[in-house]
Order: C-alpha cells, then sequence, then structure tokens
C-alpha cells in the first residue's frame, strides 16, 4: 500500500530535523514493506524572502489530496509579511483553517531517563510514568478566528481588537476528540483513571461558559471518563505541581497554545515535543519547537521531536487507512526512541549529550531496524 506524503522541511532547523525524521520513515518503508511516497515543498520565511510567496502555488492542493503532511518548523528572523505577520504563518494557518485541522494533539510524556525541565535546567529524574497526558488543543477558532483589526492607527487613540469565536460545531468535535483520545489511553498516572480536564476561562469569558455548556453535554456520553474542569491560571500550576493527575486536557485555542509549551517542560523540553493537527479527512504532523533560528546548519537540534511526530503520522494514518502494520510501525518508532532515551549514548545537548542530530537520527533508526527484525 502506498502513501502521498507532503514533507515541508520550512525555516531554520526543520529541515535538520526533518531530514532525520524521514530516515526513520524510510527505515519503516524497508522493514514493514510500506510505500512512502515522498512529495517536499519548500516553505517559510526564507522562502518568501527568495521567492516572495510563504509556498509555491499548488502545494496547498497537493496537501490537500495528500494522506499525511509532515511539517517541520515555521519562521524566520527578519521576514514578515507587509501587514507585519509571520512569513510563513500562512502555511501553519492555511494548513489548520484550509483543511479543517480541528484538534491539534500534543502528547506530553516524560519518557525514562529523561530529567524534567522545570528548575530550568536537568536536575532531578521522576519516576518514569509520572508524566503521560495529553492536549487536545482546539485549532481553528477561539482567539485564532481571523476576526480582528487594527480599527484606529497611531496616536493616543490607537485601537487593535482580537475576538474569541467559540461555536457549538467547533467545541463539540474538538471536545468529543479528547473523549475519544481517552477511551484510548489507560488513564491518568495517578489513579488508572479516564480523565477529560476542561480547561477555560468560564468564570469570566461567555465563550468559555459556552465551551464548558458543551463539554458537559458531551461527557453525559462518556460516563466511563470522569469529568473535571479548571481555570487555566489554576490549571497552569496544577499542570506542574501535579502532572501525574492529568490523562486528557481539552482546551481552547490559545490557551492550548500557551499550555503545550509550559507542558514541555515536564517532558524534557521541546527537543522531545510533538504534536498533531487532525481534522476529519487530514493530518499534519511537527516537531513544535519553531525554528531555533540560531542553531540552524549545525547539525545540533534534537530530531526526536520530529520522530516522535513522525510516529503520530503512522499511529493515525494506521487508524485512519484500517492498516495494522502502519499501527505496528508506530508503536516500533515509539519504542526506537524510547530504547535510545534509555540507553543515554545518543543525546543531543539540551538531554545533557554531545551527540549531532543525524546521530540521533541514525540511531533511532537502528533501533527501529533492529527491534522490527526481532519482531518479526
Ligand atoms: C504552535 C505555534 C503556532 C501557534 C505559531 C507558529 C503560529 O506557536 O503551533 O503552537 O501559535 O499556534
Ligand atoms: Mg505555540
Amino acid at each position: 500500500m502506498a502513501f502521498k506524503i507532503i514533507v515541508l522541511p520550512g525555516d531554520g532547523v526543520g529541515p535538520e530535523v526533518v531530514r532525520e525524521g524521514i530516515k526513520v520513515l524510510k527505515t519503516v518503508e524497508d522493514v514493514y514493506g510500506l510505500e512512502f511516497n515522498l512529495v517536499p515543498y519548500p516553505c517559510g520565511g526564507k522562502h518568501y524572502l527568495e521567492m516572495g510567496e510563504e509556498w509555491p502555488d499548488g502545494a496547498f492542493e497537493s496537501c490537500r489530496t495528500s494522506d499525511a503532511i509532515l511539517l517541520g518548523a515555521i519562521g524566520y528572523p527578519g521576514a514578515l509579511l507587509p501587514n507585519g505577520d509571520l512569513a510563513g504563518a500562512g502555511v501553519v494557518f492555511g494548513l489548520r483553517f484550509g483543511l479543517d485541522l480541528y484538534a491539534n494533539v500534543r502528547p506530553t510524556k516524560l519518557y525514562p531517563n529523561v530529567r524534567h525541565m522545570v528548575h530550568g535546567s536537568p536536575k532531578e529524574v521522576w519516576e518514569p510514568g509520572k508524566v503521560d497526558f495529553v492536549i487536545v488543543r482546539e485549532n481553528t477558532e477561539g482567539l485564532y478566528a481571523p476576526i480582528r483589526g487594527t480599527l484606529r492607527r497611531g496616536g493616543l487613540e490607537e485601537l487593535a481588537v482580537d475576538n474569541q469565536v467559540v461555536t457549538r460545531k467547533g467545541a463539540e468535535r474538538v471536545i468529543r476528540f479528547a473523549f475519544e483520545v481517552s477511551m484510548k489511553r489507560k488513564g491518568a498516572p495517578a489513579d488508572g483513571k479516564r480523565r477529560v480536564t476542561c480547561v477555560d476561562k468560564s468564570n469570566v469569558l461567555d465563550g468559555c461558559r459556552f465551551f464548558r455548556r458543551v463539554y458537559d453535554e458531551v461527557a453525559a456520553e462518556y460516563p466511563k471518563v470522569e469529568r473535571d474542569y479548571a481555570y487555566i491560571d489554576a490549571f497552569t500550576q496544577w499542570m506542574i505541581r501535579k502532572p501525574e493527575v492529568y490523562d486528557v486536557v481539552v482546551t481552547t485555542n490559545l490557551f492550548g497554545d500557551i499550555a503545550t509549551d509550559l507542558a514541555a517542560v515536564l517532558q524534557g523540553g521541546m527537543g522531545l515535543a510533538a504534536g498533531g493537527n487532525i481534522g476529519e479527512r487530514h493530518g499534519m504532523f511537527e516537531p513544535i519547537h519553531g525554528s531555533a533560528p540560531k542553531y540552524e546548519g549545525q547539525d545540533k537540534a534534537n530530531p526526536i521531536a520530529t520522530v516522535l511526530a513522525v510516529e503520530m503520522m503512522l499511529e493515525w494514518l494506521g487508524e485512519r487507512k484500517r492498516e495494522k502494520t502502519l499501527r505496528e510501525a508506530s508503536r516500533t518508532v515509539e519504542a526506537a526512541v524510547e530504547a535510545t532515551l534509555r540507553e543515554g549514548k545518543h543525546l543531543t545537548y539540551d538531554l545533557g549529550g554531545q551527540a549531532r542530530c543525524s546521530e540521533v537520527g541514525d540511531a533511532v533508526a537502528k533501533k527501529v531496524k533492529a527491534l522490527a527484525q526481532t519482531a518479526g
């Protein structure tokens, strides 16, 4: 079975980490007899400076007809559109809005032998399994809805407005998605209970009150999943203090944006954090660390976030296509990442090691091969 995968390496360290993700995908292709037709497109801020476009004509259409999309990172210093927007953001939002990728799924999992970064630098090892939750961020509305503007420019009267949009359809589908994720998991590390935490600011905002009301309606369909509520401000501290009580968290767009970067410190930093932008028919997968331009071209960035994005892509594709081999491959990729981290021989600088980005990619690919062969 052949799958068309669009590859958008983008800016900064994007191409380097994507190269390692592809290395792992190619290994999967070899050992599982799958076929991935990779279709790359240049895109991002640098591409905009060189070509005057964020991505080539036809790239979106190609994404629309693909089986899945792998994105590196977007954002280049000094690359802004005439309206002041980050050049390249049009790719991210073009895909999220254009393909209706309404659920932004960000697993937060601390792998064995990885230190959390709550204290800024790695100091303490937590018992494995303490951090294992998934944040499901609404991805097509909220404060990201393109209903905004600068109403008056300059002077003391200058005025700019952003609006938070919550629709029944938007809230309902992402909340249901979160409950479905919980049904597939084994519950929260603390007590093994399935739990979906609704994170909002419903003590102040009408849109959030509506979001919570829809949450209650959907929750009623899932008696096996415990209901849980938190205001975003309180949630940020509970997430850091007691990460083990969380199983799945569902929240609005901007709160999810903020909470997921914060959550990454619980899993050893942004170098390990992957995300999937998922809709009814399309999926885009990415490391969430961004382009980190100061590390560009140094073969230094941690490719594990991208490898985990590939793992999420395989799992999603496997479920969508009802293809067992893909799901098996995704489990092997995760096991290979876990084994690489546990062994601790090939770690990038952010995890206290000295390995290059490409060496970590090699190590994981080698483990994928070994694991697949032992299983086969
Ligand atoms: C993310 C990023 C994006 C967002 C940026 C790059 C537009 O921060 O995926 O979390 O704000 O959603
Ligand atoms: Mg973000």
